[in-house]
């Protein structure tokens, strides 16, 4: 099962790999030894393989050197039989399953690709729009300030973020606001990095991480707390999003913005539930990212008019994904061969991570189960980009919603 679902052997690559790197760890594995941290901002790092040897297993990591392993196999569970047969994850049971455990379900995914996405993404963990002219890194701080503007978040504000990763988001948009933001996120390693992230900022009193179910808002915050709220590619995680948005609700003053960015499949420009090619790429999507299942952008606004809320607008910022103005979102996941970063998302550049993390955890360095998690992301890459060329998916649905 595992080699269906990830594609690869870890002990015959991890064998196949070590002697063509072999040169290549020698003086960085030595500073890694001696480093042991993993430098947590890539758009700045240049230790490709030190940082490499410290992802699942740095300082700051949660999971014990088992722990990989176990969560590796726990998460695996909840997608029994995906990409075996077309289909068998999208079964009313397996569904439900996942909605019935998405808690544990969304703590091992992050668990186990925080790193990860650190490591190749940067500390925001989203997609977003790119027009011709524009890097990547202008891209993602365009859409977070966007969301900003459209909540009217103001130096006053106080913000609610939900589903907050390891706070990059947060940080931008204090730093473009001046406003007041507390993140939440259901796992424990985002919150203590983001914090140590806020702190090096020096913006900890205006900002920070608490780690709290964003199924269970009510419980945290009064009734009233916020001015303004959004969540950027993070309620598709929900098991619930009427559960999820009635919670955002009950947070917000009277009158009070919800806006953000959700990821959907599209039936407006071709998506087909009948379509075995549609349902293989939705599906991979889903045991890639740690989805129950993906919904459809008229499920996102039922379930925001039926938590309380008045949807103003909505569309998706990929709309104009193939136009002559646009690089289309996917293509990050290409990657640019001109800065280390860019690097790391290209197909080679993931397939390099991978064979260093093969090597790493065949030397008992890197934790048992790491390659598995590459495996996990490297397979996902390739079907959100099918489903970004076919238009059958984005992951920028955007909304913004008014507290009635
Ligand atoms: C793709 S990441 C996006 C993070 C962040 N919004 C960003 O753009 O960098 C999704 C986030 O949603 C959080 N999340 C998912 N389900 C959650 C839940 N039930 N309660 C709280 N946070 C949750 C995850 O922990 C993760 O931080």
């Amino acid at each position: 099962m595992i080699d269906n679902l990830f594609g690869s052997n870890p002990e015959n690559s991890g064998i196949l790999v070590v002697g063509s790197l072999a040169a290549l760890l020698g003086a960085h594995l030595v500073l890694s030894f001696i480093l042991k941290s993993f430098k947590r901002d890539s758009y700045k790092s240049f230790g490709f393989v030190s940082d490499a040897a410290s992802l699942l297993s740095n300082s700051d990591s949660v999971l014990g050197r088992d722990g990989v392993k176990e969560s590796i196999a726990g998460y695996e569970r909840l997608f029994s039989g995906a990409r075996k047969n077309v289909g068998t994850t999208t079964t009313a049971d397996s569904i439900q399953h996942r909605e019935k455990e998405y808690a544990t379900m969304v703590n091992s995914f992050y668990d186990l690709v925080t790193d990860f996405y650190e490591w190749g993404w940067g500390q925001s963990f989203h997609f977003a729009p790119r027009l011709k002219g524009e890097t990547f890194e202008e891209s993602i701080y365009r859409a977070e300030h966007y969301l900003a503007l459209r909540s009217n978040i103001t130096p006053t504000s106080k913000v609610l973020d939900v589903g907050c990763g390891v706070g990059g988001p947060m940080r931008n948009i204090q730093q473009f606001t001046g406003a007041d933001i507390t993140g939440v996120t259901i796992n424990e390693y985002q919150v203590n990095v983001g914090n140590q992230y806020c702190a090096q900022k020096g913006i900890d009193q205006k900002c920070r991480l608490i780690q709290g179910d964003f199924q269970k808002l009510p419980e945290k915050f009064e009734a009233g707390t916020f001015d303004a709220a959004y969540a950027i590619e993070a309620t598709c995680h929900s098991p619930d999003r009427k559960i999820c948005f009635s919670g955002v609700n009950h947070c917000l003053k009277k009158g009070g913005l919800f806006v953000g960015y959700d990821w959907v499949v599209l039936p407006e420009t071709g998506y087909d539930e009948k379509n075995p090619e549609h349902v293989r790429v939705k599906e991979g999507i889903e045991v890639g990212n740690g989805l129950p299942t993906l919904a459809t952008s008229q499920e996102v606004v039922r379930a925001l008019e039926e938590s309380g809320f008045e949807v103003l607008d909505s569309f998706d910022a990929n709309r104009n994904v193939h136009s002559d103005r646009e690089i289309p979102w996917y293509q990050t996941l290409y990657g640019s061969f001109f800065t280390l970063s860019g690097f790391r998302m290209t197909h080679i550049g993931r397939i390099c991570t991978h064979s260093i993390v093969s090597a790493l955890e065949f030397m008992r360095i890197a934790p048992k189960g790491s390659v598995r998690v590459s495996s996990l992301l490297n397979a996902t890459a390739l079907d959100l980009v099918e489903g970004g060329k076919e238009e059958i998916f984005t992951p920028s649905f955007f909304f913004l919603a008014r507290k009635k």
